[in-house]
């Protein structure tokens, strides 16, 4: 690699990074991601003089999202060294003898379960928290969130403080259920179970959290000064109540063979896995000798991961066709001759966009490997050349939109080419869908083929013209009788007192999801309030970074989105007004952080009572703080508070404040 690649290669890393982290939606596999990180790290190794700051290998991946309360943990979390051959294996193990200058040590090998991690704080036995890895200092507090996971004990059977670890997850039968249904309503699925796992983790509303029905399994216990070794650790769990891995998943393991032993009869067994594992876990199964061995940077040297290879399988290509998103952005897709991949049926693979399919030469016709990491959409990995029949061309992007015929344009700087002509029906279709799915109006019984009838017919034509259908219209329709009519105009009706946060997802602003709309709908509160909105107000709004406030600002101001709106409203779409936020009460502007057990309400209740007056609640004590609220039993925050000096509230002079 020379220099000018490096570059390249930090700016497609810094690009990997945020389809991962920022979009939950990452656009390769693990594994390239790992090849292509060991490159850059070998590269920096080598030319130190050359590392860019900007380098995603220069820092500490996957920071603290807002939205949450921020926590730090009692110990930190750290990530793993992953290794890919049986070699590494070898050679953790003679390191680890030479460190400990001991030639017999058993290790104990586990699944390393593809979801996220989590910490759960336990004080005298109750669980206080839970919080995401985030920067491995200090994560998100989504401890509402993890309460939903029914198979978490909410106490235990131990005095001192110890945090669990553990991996949340989403079984495949869960995760697929979830991306149907999110296609039926035109929502982007989930890239894997593991975005999944980690975008359900981080909803703002526990009630949909507990839809999502995540998993825990239990690996690890901080701060237990009686266990002393690892396997011990998995059976103490599982006294506590923990869901730990089954027996068969848990191997000790005193020689390398039968290390390898346990990770090849893993492997094996994993396409019939009900989750998603990406290899397995090696631990030294002493615990003292965790603390002798140390660590490297972020990872420690008792432990490693040995990755799996991703599932791939071999098939041809019969067609490419071209799919017209809601923005009309076109993206190709490999229609194949369906094959068995990781338990299901594959016919068709992404091609993301014409740059990738010219990179990696696809054409019709070609045998290829497809690969999928439990993504709903597999990819095309690679195109075997001495397989290509006589007679292939290049394949190349239609010029124009294969729905509408208008001319696709390609616009500078941009990887996507599109439809430019708003009025496609292709378009409107994938637009309509949206605006009727679960998350933005919510229209019941309007899915994708009823989208396609109406728009083909005419009869919706622009989103507000939903409001409009009548049973008249809505007869022209196939297969449409009395009932299906009823059902529609009734779910049609409904949606018209829509939660504001829903409103403002179904104008389906780019970069607007979920979490974005809830927050617009918290601050604005109504949409005159909202139209009215300043870029500088909307990037002051805790949770929309610089790029978001511009897009979304620029997207209030598009004239036909405007217009959009005014006919919603003139239609009887009436979002729900959120109530003013309080002015002028005492709690403006001040800073709040909690500590022990409320009486009436749970931490989350007081926030919002606080946030709502306009004050803001932290995770930790300082001089910046204004009040600290102490409930029973208060901990360690409160001794802070005092000895700062702050202002503690008890939560009988907090309630009579708060009105
Ligand atoms: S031990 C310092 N055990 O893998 C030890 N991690 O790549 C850190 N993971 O952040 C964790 N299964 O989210 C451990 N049996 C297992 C695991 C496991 C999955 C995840 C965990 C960690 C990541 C590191």
């Amino acid at each position: 690699m020379n220099r000018q690649q490096y570059i390249e290669l930090v700016q497609e890393m810094i690009e990997h990074d945020r389809r991962y982290y920022d979009e939950n939606r990452p656009t390769i596999s693990d594994y390239e991601y790992d090849q292509k990180r060991l490159a850059l790290e070998a590269y920096e190794k080598a030319h130190p003089e050359h590392i860019l700051p900007a380098s995603p290998a220069q820092r500490v991946a996957e920071g603290p999202t807002s939205g949450f309360v921020q926590k730090a943990h009692l110990v930190p979390m750290m990530s793993l060294a992953n290794t890919y051959s049986e070699e590494e294996i070898a050679d953790f193990i003679k390191r680890v003898h030479k460190l400990l200058e001991k030639k017999e040590i058993p290790f104990c090998a586990e699944l390393k379960m593809d979801g996220t991690a989590i910490s759960l704080l336990y004080e005298k036995g109750k669980l206080v928290h839970a919080l995401t890895r985030g920067n491995g200092k200090i994560g998100d507090d989504v401890t509402a969130n993890i309460r939903t996971i029914k198979s978490i004990p909410l106490t235990i059977d131990i005095k001192e403080t110890v945090e669990i670890r553990g991996e949340i997850y989403m079984s495949l039968s869960v995760f697929k259920a979830l991306n149907r249904e999110r296609e039926e309503e035109g929502l982007e699925p989930f890239a894997n179970p593991r975005n999944a796992a980690a975008g359900s983790l981080k909803l703002l509303d526990p009630r949909e959290v507990a839809k999502r029905k995540l998993n825990l399994v239990a690996y690890g216990v901080e701060g237990a000064g009686s266990l002393t070794s690892q396997y011990e650790v998995h059976h103490q769990l599982k006294k506590w109540g923990f869901p730990i891995g089954s027996k068969e998943h848990l191997a000790y393991c005193e020689t390398f063979d039968e290390i390898v032993h346990f990770a090849k009869k893993i492997e094996k067994e994993r396409p019939h896995l009900p989750f998603e594992i990406d290899g397995i876990v090696i631990k030294v199964d002493d615990i003292k000798a965790h603390a002798v061995l140390g660590a490297t940077g972020k990872v420690p040297r008792f432990a490693i991961a040995y990755k799996f290879a991703p599932e791939q399988a071999h098939t041809r290509i019969h067609e490419i066709t071209v799919q017209v998103g809601r923005s009309g952005v076109l993206t190709p897709v490999a229609e194949l001759e369906p094959v068995l991949l990781a338990g299901s049926t594959i016919s068709r693979a992404t091609l993301h966009n014409q740059e990738e399919v010219a990179r990696k030469d696809i054409r019709i016709g070609d045998l290829v490997v497809i690969e999928k990491g439990g993504d709903v959409i597999p990819k095309v990995v690679s195109v075997d050349l001495s397989k290509r029949p006589p007679h292939t061309h290049p394949w190349k992007m239609p010029q124009h939109c294969p729905i509408c015929k208008s001319d696709v344009i390609h616009r500078e700087g941009e990887v996507a080419v599109r439809c430019a002509n708003p009025r496609c029906a292709g378009q409107r279709v994938k637009r309509l869908t949206y605006f009727a799915s679960k998350h933005a109006m919510d229209i019941e019984h309007l899915g994708e083929r009823v989208a396609e009838q109406l728009v083909e017919k005419g009869l919706v034509s622009r989103i507000s013209e939903v409001y409009l259908l009548d049973e008249e219209k809505l007869a022209q329709l196939e297969g449409f009788k009395e009932k299906a009519i009823r059902n529609l105009l009734t779910s049609i009706n409904a949606s018209r007192q829509c939660p504001f946060s829903r409103f403002i997802m179904g104008l389906g602003i780019k970069s607007v999801g979920t979490e974005t709309a809830e927050l617009l709908a918290e601050e604005a509160r109504d949409v005159n309030t909202l139209l009215h909105m300043k870029e500088e107000e909307l990037l002051g709004i805790n949770g929309i970074g610089e790029k978001t406030a511009k897009e979304i600002w620029e997207a209030l101001h598009d004239p036909d989105l405007r217009e959009e709106i005014r006919l919603l409203l003139a239609h009887g779409v009436t979002p729900q007004k959120l109530k003013p936020k309080l002015t002028g009460h005492p709690f403006s502007g001040k800073t709040f952080v909690l500590t022990g057990a409320l009486q009436h309400y749970s931490r989350d209740e007081a926030a919002a009572l606080i946030k709502e007056r306009g004050g803001s609640v932290s995770g930790s004590v300082s001089k910046k703080t204004d009040y600290v609220l102490v409930g029973e039993d208060p901990g360690s925050k409160y001794v802070k508070a005092k000895e700062l000096g702050v202002n503690i509230l008890s939560e009988s002079q907090f309630r009579q404040m708060l009105d």
